[in-house]
C-alpha cells in the first residue's frame, strides 16, 4: 500500500526540468536526476505528416532519408523553428519517462537562451503546455548553468559563464542571482560543422554531410596547435564526378577551417568583458571564465580563450549536462530559487 501511495504521489507530483537544446534535449525528474538525454531530432512521414521517430532513432536518419521521410531538427540557433515538431518531440520524451494518467501532467521548468525574445519564450511555454505540462516555468540557460556548476550565484561576486552549445553561444556575467551582462550569439557547434563542410568542399571539391563534419570536429577538431598532427579518413561525394570518394584530412586543416568561427566566439567574449562593470571584471579576473556546453569540449578552445583574454579559463566537469543539472537543482529548491525564474509578461495558452 505504501508502495502504491508512493508511486501515486510520484506521478501526481511529477516535476521535470528540461534543457531544450538545439542539439540535445535533457530531462531531469525531481528527486531522480537526469533521466533522458537525446538528440533534438524528429523524423516525419512527409505524406501523412506523422512523426515516425524522435531522438536518437531520428538522428540516425538525418541526411539519410529517402524522399518520403524527413528527419529534422526543430530548433535552430537555440530557438524553435518548428513549433509543432517541438511539441511532438517534448510530448514523446515526456511520455517515455512519465506514465500518463489524468493527474500526471507535470510541472515543467525549461531552460531557454537568455537572448530569446518574448515571442520565442512564448513558443517554448506553449510547446511545453501543449505537450502536457500543467505549469511551465522558464529560467535563463546561463543561470541554470551557474547553478549546475555550483557557483554562488546569490553573492555579489561576478561569475562569467560561456556556454557553447549547438546553436548558440551564451556569454553571461552573473551576480546577486541575476544576469548583469549577457550576450548571446547564434554561432556555436553547428557553425563549426558548417565551416568544416565548406572547407572540404572548397579544398577537395567533396561534399560531406553535417553529421560527418561533426564527427571530424569531435575526433580531430582543434583550435590551438596540437603536439602531433592527427589524421582522419573522410568519405564524401566528389562534386565533379558525382562518385563516392575517400580523402584524408589532418587536424591542421580542421584548425584552419574552424578558426573564423572560433574567432567570432572569442570576439563576443571580449565584447562582453568590455561591457561588464569594472568591479565585476575584477571578480572575473580572480575567478576566471567557466566554459560549458558541448562546444567547450573542442580541443584547445580553453587555451585559445585564455591566450586571447589573459584570464584563467576552465571547462566545467559536465559541460553537456550542466544546464539540466542546474535546472534540476532549481526545481528541487524552487522556493529558494524562485527569484531567478523568468517572469512572463504574456500569459501562455492554457489547456
Ligand atoms: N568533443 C567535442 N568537441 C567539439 N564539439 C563537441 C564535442 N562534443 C560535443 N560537441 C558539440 O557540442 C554541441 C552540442 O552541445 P550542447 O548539447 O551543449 O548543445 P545544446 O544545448 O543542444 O545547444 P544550444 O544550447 O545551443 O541550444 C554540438 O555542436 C556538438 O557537435
Ligand atoms: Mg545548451
Amino acid at each position: 500500500m505504501i508502495q502504491f501511495l508512493k508511486k501515486f504521489l510520484r506521478f501526481w507530483g511529477n516535476e521535470v526540468a528540461v534543457d531544450l537544446g538545439t542539439a540535445h534535449t535533457l530531462v531531469y525528474i525531481k528527486g531522480e536526476g537526469i533521466v533522458l538525454n537525446e538528440p533534438s531530432v524528429v523524423a516525419v512521414d512527409q505524406t501523412t505528416g506523422k512523426v515516425l521517430a524522435v531522438g536518437e532513432e531520428a538522428k540516425r536518419m538525418l541526411g539519410k532519408t529517402h524522399q518520403g521521410i524527413l528527419a529534422k531538427r526543430p530548433m535552430k540557433d537555440g530557438v524553435i523553428t518548428d513549433f509543432e515538431l517541438v511539441q511532438e518531440m517534448l510530448y514523446t520524451f515526456l511520455a517515455r519517462i512519465i506514465k500518463h494518467n489524468l493527474w500526471a501532467n507535470p510541472r515543467a521548468l525549461i531552460a531557454v537562451p537568455s537572448g530569446v525574445t518574448e515571442v520565442e519564450r512564448r513558443a517554448v511555454r506553449d510547446s511545453a503546455a501543449s505537450a502536457g505540462a500543467r505549469e511551465v516555468m522558464l529560467v535563463a540557460e546561463p543561470i541554470a548553468a551557474a547553478v549546475g556548476i555550483g557557483l554562488p550565484i546569490e553573492e555579489p561576486t561576478g561569475n562569467m559563464i560561456v556556454d557553447i552549445g549547438g546553436g548558440t553561444t551564451e556569454i553571461a556575467v552573473i551576480a546577486l542571482s541575476g544576469i548583469v551582462t549577457n550576450s548571446s550569439i547564434r554561432v556555436a557547434g553547428d557553425e563549426m560543422d558548417e565551416a568544416i563542410v565548406q572547407f572540404i568542399r572548397e579544398k577537395y571539391r567533396i561534399e560531406i554531410g553535417q553529421q560527418t563534419a561533426e564527427q571530424i570536429k569531435i575526433q580531430i577538431g582543434n583550435v590551438f596547435p596540437l603536439e602531433e598532427t592527427r589524421h582522419m579518413e573522410v568519405r564524401g561525394r566528389d562534386l565533379v564526378t558525382g562518385t563516392p570518394k575517400t580523402i584524408e584530412v589532418t587536424s591542421n586543416e580542421i584548425r584552419e577551417a574552424l578558426q573564423p568561427v572560433v574567432l567570432q566566439i572569442v570576439d563576443a567574449i571580449k565584447r562582453a568583458l568590455e561591457n561588464t562593470p569594472a568591479e565585476l571584471v575584477a571578480d572575473v579576473i580572480d575567478r576566471g571564465i567557466y566554459m560549458t556546453g558541448g562546444g567547450a569540449l573542442l580541443r584547445g578552445l580553453d587555451s585559445l580563450i585564455k591566450e586571447e583574454t589573459n584570464l584563467p579559463v576552465r571547462v566545467v566537469d559536465n559541460p553537456l549536462e550542466c544546464v539540466a543539472l542546474g535546472a534540476g537543482k532549481i526545481l528541487e529548491e524552487i522556493d529558494h530559487y524562485r527569484n531567478v525564474l523568468i517572469q512572463s509578461k504574456v500569459p501562455s495558452l492554457s489547456r
